[in-house]
């Protein structure tokens, strides 16, 4: 079933979301080479705490961190280590909040110093082709019309959708109906109505969509080793808007 949220639960989710951009923001201004990975989950645990707020993912199916980091052939769910950022890498950093019982989910991809050419690109796709599935994310549309604007623009790219992971309904709990796959058919399945909210997630691949996952049960990698990115927002769908609540505009 999906939940349709009233405007105070759909607050509620704004203010988990916004703690989870905040979070991101402050993370930003970390990234370079030679910071430990491990610091950058321990500084987003302690932000998210001091404002009453607790990490979603910590604990969720035995998960071990505040934060998924992922870099370069890691897809998502890459689990913090000692390791050190290096010069060149694109990571991508997924963090979610628990507030009042309310989550919200959100992912950026961020580069390491300089990067190719070819990363920016991927970079840039990923995260427009997110902008492109919110746009087609509106009332009246159907859950497959953002799958398909996804998938549209990142393969006229010369890039590739994951096909093994999907965005999903955000609420009450962290993962709810319904799924929202980075790829499809448009006008299939449900329709999108107004107090939805969504957690919207392409996953792109530099070269083939195939991925498989690490010895450890969480480490998502792609299958011929090439770079992937990933970007992330909650969103509520309105009668006559739809609106990111995981950037920092979403009052304005
Ligand atoms: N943003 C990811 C998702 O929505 C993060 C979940 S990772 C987990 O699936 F650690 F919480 F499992
Ligand atoms: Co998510």
């Amino acid at each position: 079933m999906v939940s349709i949220r009233s405007s105070h639960e759909i607050e509620k989710i704004a203010r988990s979301a916004q703690i989870v951009a905040d979070t991101l923001d402050m993370l930003a201004e970390k990234i370079e080479p030679g910071v430990p990975i491990i610091d950058l989950d321990r500084m987003a645990e302690e932000f998210i705490r001091a404002q009453g707020a607790r990490p979603a993912f910590k604990g969720y199916m035995g998960y071990p961190a505040t934060l998924c980091v992922s870099i370069d052939d890691v897809v998502v769910h890459g689990i913090p280590n000692g390791d050190l950022l290096q010069e060149g890498q694109i990571v991508g950093i997924d963090c979610g909040v628990e507030k009042d019982g309310y989550f919200g989910d959100s992912a950026r991809t961020f580069a390491v110093g300089e990067i190719t050419p070819e990363k920016k690109k991927l970079m840039a796709v990923t995260k427009k082709s997110l902008m492109k599935g919110i746009k087609a994310a509106k009332f009246g549309n159907y859950v497959s019309d953002i799958g398909y604007a996804i998938q549209t623009y990142v393969e006229a790219n010369g890039f590739s959708v994951v096909r093994e992971l999907v965005g999903h309904g955000i609420g009450t709990r962290l993962h709810e109906e319904p799924q929202v796959p980075n790829y499809g058919k448009p006008k299939q399945g449900q329709k999108l109505r107004e107090g939805m909210c969504l957690a919207i997630e392409p996953m792109i691949n530099m070269g083939e969509k195939d991925v498989y996952t690490d010895e450890d049960g969480w480490t998502v990698r792609t299958k011929d080793g090439e770079s992937s990115a990933h970007f992330e927002h909650t969103i509520a769908i309105l009668k006559d808007r739809t609106i990111i609540l995981s950037q920092r505009s979403h009052n304005g």
